[in-house]
């Protein structure tokens, strides 16, 4: 496989659970992003202070992480699925980046939930939650249940799920440097 050069990835991890089986998707799939060359971050939601996540004041390590996520050209969001969508935490987040702030990056959606029910999730939550701040959305999103984690650790279809998202990630974000796009760090 051929180095992808000097790609700027954020992770966000949305859940708030201490043992979180979506962070450790998107741990894999920083893992999976560094050795094809990017450059790799993981953003945990949870450890980020909530007064500042819920906009009422400002606090260092939030805008270290909304600038993380708005230089990146690959952004990978993490999250379980609750009452049938993304995170509230994750959410927040989302809430706080600037209008437009993802046009001509790549968003990786990864949500873990308790069994299929809720897999469209991907599609009909984040899907939308990253095209309205701009970002073009790989077409194979992960999704993951309970059952496809045994003591912490993902089966291997599912980090296969992850590999072939990375991948599509980077060949489009590849895409966005041949085309010269000169703002995308
Ligand atoms: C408040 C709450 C709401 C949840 N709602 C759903 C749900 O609507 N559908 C579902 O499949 N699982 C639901 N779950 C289960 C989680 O999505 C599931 O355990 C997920 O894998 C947790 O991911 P995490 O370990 O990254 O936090 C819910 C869990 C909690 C705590």
């Amino acid at each position: 496989m051929s180095e992808v050069g000097n790609v700027a990835v954020v992770g966000l991890s949305g859940s708030p659970a201490a043992s979180s089986k979506s962070r450790v998707l998107v741990a894999y799939a920083l893992a999976r992003a560094a050795a094809r060359g990017a450059r790799v971050e993981l953003v945990d939601l949870a450890a980020l202070p909530a007064d500042a996540l819920l906009g009422r004041g400002s606090a260092p390590a939030v805008a270290a992480a909304l600038d993380a996520a708005t230089r990146a050209r690959i952004v990978v969001a993490g999250t379980p699925v609750y009452r049938a969508t993304y995170s509230g935490l994750l959410k927040v987040f989302f809430d706080l980046l600037p209008q437009d702030s993802l046009i001509g990056k790549v968003g990786v959606p990864i949500v873990t939930g308790h069994d299929r029910g809720h897999a469209l999730s991907v599609d009909h939550g984040l899907r939308p939650l990253f095209a309205s701040l701009g970002a073009t959305v790989v077409a194979g999103g992960v999704y993951g249940t309970s059952a496809q984690f045994q003591d912490g650790k993902a089966a291997p279809e599912l980090l296969q799920a992850v590999d072939r998202a990375v991948e599509e990630a980077l060949a489009l974000a590849g895409g966005a440097i041949s085309r010269g796009d000169q703002n995308l760090s």
